[in-house]
């Protein structure tokens, strides 16, 4: 779908939403790539520092990898060390890159160009349409698909599932994944994550109000909405919302939509859900993926997973 479209989709019912892929323009990946330097957004950090370690793991588990696709692949400093560890000096793979963000293509295929030895190819699109493109690379060698970062905490219990299990189907023996979750932990610091003192958050959520102004002509005076973070116990979820903190309207002439907000009424830009261990572990089950190795930060609560496909 359009950004247009979904806009006209997601303002129109109640409550109002937006899906969270529109997040990532330029100047939203770049606020994205400084909540991740964010002291209390752990995530990025926790991982990075799981990754060496388990890069080695992977490659006596699978051998070399003929392809690797990551799903989300940001500005790339992830999976640059990731190969690092996984190939030596001289050796040489492919590497599909899905994104949605061209900001993101380029940044992590200029980073690997440094390297070299790595022919890279990139795919701007969503994870689905992505993956079925990015696997047909293969080249000789079991592909290593790789969802970092906790991208897979956006889909809800059910999409997740589903999602895990499309990616189970595509791969072939020998192949393998590697996924990066987020683990439920107290709220005070899931709170401070999404709801960050700086203000980096609330910068990156308002953006999308930045950007309908820009994109579809809208209306949106940024001072009166407001940047919200919750943490849905029930759901394991945190939820970010934009608060509209009048009674208005705003004309939206690229989507052919005059949106009306009550006083109060949000717009809900995302949901990242949290794992428990023995939640992934099922979930991942589920699809096909039955526990082999994993690495868990304790501090920061992030594990991060491999399974090669028997
Ligand atoms: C990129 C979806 C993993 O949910 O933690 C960070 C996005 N939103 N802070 C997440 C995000 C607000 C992030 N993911």
């Amino acid at each position: 779908m359009s950004f247009a479209a979904d806009v006209r989709a997601g303002l129109s019912r109640d409550p109002k939403r937006l899906p969270p892929r529109w997040f990532y323009d330029d100047l939203g990946s770049r606020l994205f790539g400084a909540i991740c330097a964010l002291p209390w957004y752990r995530v990025t950090r926790a991982e990075l520092g799981l990754l060496t370690g388990a890069s080695h793991v992977v490659r006596r588990r699978m051998g070399k990898p003929g392809l690797v696709v990551e799903l989300g692949c940001g500005t790339g400093e992830k999976l640059a060390l990731l190969l690092e560890g996984l190939l030596g000096p001289r050796e040489r793979t492919r590497v599909a890159l899905v994104d949605v963000s061209r900001e993101a293509l380029a940044l992590t295929a200029s980073r690997l160009a440094v390297r070299g030895g790595l022919s890279v190819q990139t795919f701007r699109a969503d994870y689905r349409v992505g993956l079925g493109s990015a696997l047909l690379q293969r080249a000789r060698g079991p592909a290593l698909v790789v969802f970092l970062g906790s991208n897979l905490g956006n889909f809800d219990p059910p999409q997740a599932r589903r999602f895990l299990t499309r990616i189970r189907r595509a791969l072939r023996p020998g192949d393998g994944l590697l996924l990066g979750a987020d683990l439920v932990k107290p709220e005070a610091d899931l709170v401070l994550a999404y709801d960050d003192p700086l203000g980096v958050t609330a910068s990156f959520n308002k953006n999308l109000l930045r950007r309908m102004n820009d994109e579809l002509g809208a209306g949106f005076d940024l001072d009166t909405f407001r940047h919200r973070a919750l943490w849905d116990a029930g759901r394991s979820r945190v939820e970010m919302h934009l608060v509209s903190c009048v009674s208005q309207s705003v004309e939206v002439p690229g989507a052919r939509l005059t949106a009306r907000f009550r006083r109060g009424e949000t717009i809900f830009t995302e949901a990242s859900y949290k794992y428990t261990e023995s939640g992934l572990r099922s979930a991942l089950g589920d699809a096909g993926f039955p526990c082999e190795c994993s690495w868990i930060d304790e501090k920061a609560r992030f594990a991060l997973s491999f399974f090669r496909v028997p």
